[in-house]
């Protein structure tokens, strides 16, 4: 059976839309195995990485998943080679450039979340100037994690909430967990519903640990290149089988009269 195009863009008949996870975090791990594997270069793994989270993106576009928040480079990541690093800001340079009136076009609203202030002058004012174009965008909210540390957030986030006591903005008891949560780079952002993770590492290797207090996780050995559609079909099946029960008790679908 070949597929028609609208099969391809529209949801699968197999998920309920009125079901599907709000907001999608993504640990997008495996490129350089993947490059490795295939005999070339780790950096040919990020090359086709990003055209796997452009392919998602635009999934979560067609789909009705209205954030989408990736993991793109950590706080831990400066510890790889040089050349390694160079290359993946050169790649977001890039992507961004090549991108970005395309994701304007499509309704796309994008945000980077992190320390951008290590990052070279012109990644920095191309990612502001793409903030700042696409704000009133509504369709799909897309954060990217740049130089993003969780610890790093919370500490920002404390000090920045100390300040606020020392000044008398706010009281001692002011400090709760919407404060808190107003503090963190992801402010104004719902918590994710649901974390993928590729590569077949379980771990959150410090991304959001206060946002995805919740979050259902769902990790897979494929590797972040070989991600494709059907993958995340199969990602939000599973999720879609999940019970969020907040600490509460089940709901049965089924009234047991006792
Ligand atoms: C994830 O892939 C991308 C980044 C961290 C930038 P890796 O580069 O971590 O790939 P592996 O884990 O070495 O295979
Ligand atoms: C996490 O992957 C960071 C990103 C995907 C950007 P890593 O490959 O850096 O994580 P560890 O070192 O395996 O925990
Ligand atoms: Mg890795």
């Amino acid at each position: 059976m070949t597929l028609t195009s609208d099969d391809y863009f529209s949801l699968p008949a197999d998920l309920h839309p009125q079901a599907l996870p709000a907001h999608v975090a993504v640990i997008m791990d495996g490129n350089g195995r993947w490059a490795t594997r295939q005999g070339l270069p780790r950096v040919a793994g990020h090359r086709q990485g990003a055209k796997t989270v452009k392919d998602l993106l635009r999934c979560c576009n067609d789909w009705g998943i209205g954030a989408l928040t990736v993991y793109a480079f950590s706080t831990e990541n400066w510890r790889r080679p040089m050349e390694e690093v160079n290359f993946l800001m050169r790649l977001f340079d890039r992507l961004l450039r090549r991108e970005l009136a395309e994701m304007q076009q499509e309704g796309v609203r994008i945000q980077f979340l992190g320390d951008l202030s290590p990052l070279p002058e012109r990644l920095r004012s191309l990612m502001a100037e793409a903030m700042a174009l696409t704000r009133p965008n509504q369709r799909v909210q897309f954060n990217v994690a740049v130089n993003y540390g969780g610890r790093e957030e919370l500490v920002n986030a404390a000090r920045n909430l100390a300040h606020q006591v020392m000044s008398g903005t706010i009281s001692l008891d002011g400090i709760d967990e919407a404060a808190l949560g107003r503090a963190l780079l992801t402010e104004g952002l719902s918590d994710p519903d649901l974390l993928i993770r590729t590569s077949g590492e379980q771990r959150l290797s410090n991304f959001l640990p206060w946002q995805l207090a919740y979050t259902e996780l769902y990790f897979t050995d494929q590797l972040w290149p070989e991600f494709d559609r059907a993958a995340f079909h199969q990602a939000l099946h599973w999720y879609q089988s999940r019970q969020r029960r907040f600490g509460g008790l089940a709901r049965s679908p089924i009234a047991h009269g006792f």
